[in-house]
């Protein structure tokens, strides 16, 4: 099969389009023939060497963790799935490996697509939804009639969040381009403020929750936005933001584990019309190097990036 790889942690220029053989799925593993998977800042992280207590030292690497396809084998002790089985999730960080024409994934990371939603689309969803909906609903216990402020409003992450703050009723405020404000707008975000000109003071004691889905903004300024019971979630984790979190539960760090509650949530979300990721591209599994080159070097996504095996 056709995999992207690479044998060094280093840049763009380490990745290379291979031929390998097509694995076996191991026990509690379903292999998947991949449809789509879509592109992630953590990818591009992942291969500079950023990760390496994650990622690990052994090579060549796969590169993608979010997909969506069909099951075409399971390993021993797979109850779940069954091949033909329409499915989407992520390959763990270790493993990594969904640009390519099969993937393996833990069974625990998967869950059935839903028929109205597109491969591409589900493929574009996984990472960032599971994340906002970690953030949102698993941490911050998000309500009706709430108030969040969601930097980076209009990334993966933050699309993402807010359109699950909306679906559960929660008011949305949230930084982006001053440029983008109008799309902003659309996702219902009732005020977009430019990033490159916030003021957090503007904003004191106003939200229950403040999601950093940019990693743009200090505990001290998240402290200063949030009401007295408010709580802020981050997920671009400093030594600073992980120590404050350590030291107060105003603060929370964030992981987007693709757990099958998580994956199932996002599902339902999308089966609803509520959640539906922002594509920008999508291409070949044999442009995808230099797409993903563009997109890194840009490093301004208007969308996410889809790539498609076949
Ligand atoms: N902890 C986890 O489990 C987890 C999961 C997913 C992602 N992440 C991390 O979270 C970050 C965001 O991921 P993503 O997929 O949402 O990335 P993304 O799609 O690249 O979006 C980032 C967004 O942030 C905006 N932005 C840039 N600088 C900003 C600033 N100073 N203030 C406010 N917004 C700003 C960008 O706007 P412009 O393009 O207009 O500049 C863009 O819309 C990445 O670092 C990623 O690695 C962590």
């Amino acid at each position: 099969m056709k995999t992207i790889l690479y044998s060094r942690y280093g840049g763009l220029e380490e990745l290379r389009l291979d031929e390998v053989a097509t694995p076996d799925p191991a026990r509690g593993q379903v292999r998947v023939r991949v449809k789509a998977a879509s592109v992630n800042p953590m990818d591009g992280k992942i291969r500079r060497g950023e990760m390496k207590a994650l990622s690990g030292f052994r090579f060549p690497r796969g590169l993608g963790h979010d997909f969506a396809g069909v099951v075409d084998a399971v390993g021993p002790g797979v109850q779940g799935f069954k091949p033909g089985d329409e499915v989407f999730g992520g390959v763990s960080i270790p493993k990594a490996g969904a640009f390519a024409e099969y993937a393996l994934a833990e069974e625990k990371n998967l869950g059935l697509k839903p028929a109205s939603v597109s491969f591409e689309q589900a493929a574009a969803m996984t990472i960032v939804g599971v994340t906002a909906w970690t953030g949102l609903v698993t941490k911050a216990k998000l309500k009706r009639g709430q108030s969040v402020f969601i930097s980076g409003c209009l990334g993966g992450v933050g699309r993402s969040a807010a359109q699950i703050a909306r679906a559960c009723g929660a008011h949305v405020v949230g930084s982006c381009s001053a440029s983008r404000r109008e799309e902003a707008a659309r996702l219902d975000v009732s005020e977009a403020v430019d990033y490159r000109a916030f003021d957090a003071v503007a904003y004191r004691g106003r939200f229950d929750v403040v999601f950093d889905t940019a990693g743009a903004l200090s505990l001290r300024q998240c402290g200063a936005m949030l009401k007295a019971s408010g709580v802020s979630l981050h997920i671009v984790p400093t030594f600073a933001k992980m120590v404050g979190c350590l030291m107060s539960s105003r603060h929370r760090l964030v992981f987007g584990n693709p757990t099958p509650q998580c994956v199932a949530a996002v599902a339902d979300l999308a089966e609803r019309g509520e959640l539906a990721p922002d594509i920008g591209r999508v291409v070949a599994l044999s442009d995808a190097i230099p797409a993903i080159a563009e997109l890194e070097r840009t490093g301004s996504p208007k969308g996410k990036l889809v790539i498609v095996p076949a």
